[in-house]
């Protein structure tokens, strides 16, 4: 399989490594169907777009027809057969704007229809990010949409794929209330694979183990910290600003402020009934992620992180997204107690 070239920084190319777990799950997905939709979460940054650009090549070389959108990250890649196909997404994608894309991931289900009603019989979906896009109260109505497909197809088929992937911890339970969908997490980089990535970049760099003590294996947090020229506090100050993590703090009580810093110690302790309204703003902030199901490798895309490894941010049930989401948390919390003594 060629591997694909990611941009780690605007500067700096690399080639896609590891995941080899995650793209032979792809690979059983071609030979079966995926039933019902699979729906990929996992920290901002951990790679699941990645995978996926990489799977579409993955795709392609099995035969199938894929489409992948992205409407975040405004990319989409078609493979398909029919021309009238690819027309149509073309014509509606022609106007750059926020609207066009949200038209575009709608009118998906349909290319897709129109692809299997032409004869078309293996069939790939794969819709990246699409949920904050067209608003998280309609996640649960386009798994739907997706599942249709497999269902109710308008012609027989052989494979039919659908995927999408969130990091939008929201938008996991809107779809989670539902029979629609398979949630799958995938998780930063293994120390392995992170080790491929890492050996990629030019220069003088972080230590290996220090990177991934900082970063927990996440490639977007890497990347930050070579555009950063490996400064930590620059790294950390915009993550504090990208999620307003001080507007955060400061609407907390006291009470929940020390909450709040036994969870930098531990995640866990957060799943308390008083607590867990405070789990909520942090996975809505998607700061957190909740819910961490057991490390049994079939239930999880690729590798899964330690079963605890609070170095790392990491409880059993919950985990910080990454070591150092929890360190931007960590430095707002210090400042506020040393300007408000408790
Ligand atoms: N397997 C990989 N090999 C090489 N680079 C990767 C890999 N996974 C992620 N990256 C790099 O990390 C960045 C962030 O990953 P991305 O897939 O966008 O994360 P997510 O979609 O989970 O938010 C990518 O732009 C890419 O440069
Ligand atoms: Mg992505």
């Amino acid at each position: 399989m060629r591997r694909i070239k990611l941009s780690l920084a605007r500067d700096l190319k690399v080639d896609f490594v590891d995941r080899d777990l995650a793209l032979r799950r792809v690979e059983e997905w071609s030979e079966k169907s995926t039933y019902p939709v699979q729906v990929i979460y996992g920290p901002e940054g951990c790679g699941k777009t990645a995978w996926l650009r990489q799977s579409v090549e993955l795709l392609r070389e099995l035969g199938f027809d894929v489409i992948y959108l992205n409407p975040i990250e405004r990319i989409f890649l078609t493979e398909v057969g029919i021309e009238d196909v690819r027309r149509r997404l073309n014509e509606v994608l022609h106007e750059a704007t926020d609207e066009a894309w949200v038209k575009a991931t709608w009118l998906l289900i349909d290319l897709a229809r129109s692809l299997i009603k032409a004869g078309r019989r293996r069939v790939a979906i794969i819709v990246d990010d699409v949920f904050s896009a067209i608003g998280l109260s309609k996640a649960a109505m386009y798994v739907k949409g997706m599942l249709g497909l497999i269902e109710y197809p308008p012609r027989d088929y052989d494979v039919i794929i659908t995927v999408a992937a969130t990091s939008e911890g929201l938008s996991r339970r809107e779809i989670g209330r539902h029979r629609w969908a398979d949630l799958m997490p995938m998780w930063n980089m293994s120390k392995e694979g992170f080790k491929q990535l890492y050996n990629q970049i030019p220069g003088n760099k972080l230590p290996f183990e220090e990177a991934w003590r900082l970063t927990g294996g996440n490639p977007l947090i890497l990347g930050e910290f070579y555009k950063a020229g490996w400064n930590i506090g620059t790294v950390v100050g915009k993550i504090i600003d990208n999620k307003r993590i001080e507007a955060f703090i400061a609407s907390l009580s006291t009470e929940e402020r020390h909450w709040l810093e036994d969870a930098v110690n531990d995640p866990d302790t957060l799943l308390t009934r008083e607590r867990m309204q405070l789990m909520d703003r942090l996975v809505e902030l998607n700061l957190l992620i909740d819910v961490i199901p057991e490390r049994d490798s079939y239930l999880w895309i690729d590798h899964p992180p330690l079963r605890k490894d609070l170095g790392l941010g990491i409880g059993e049930h919950n985990a910080w997204q990454t070591p150092l989401h929890r360190e931007a948390v960590k430095r707002v919390l210090e400042r506020f107690n040393r300007s408000s003594p408790p």
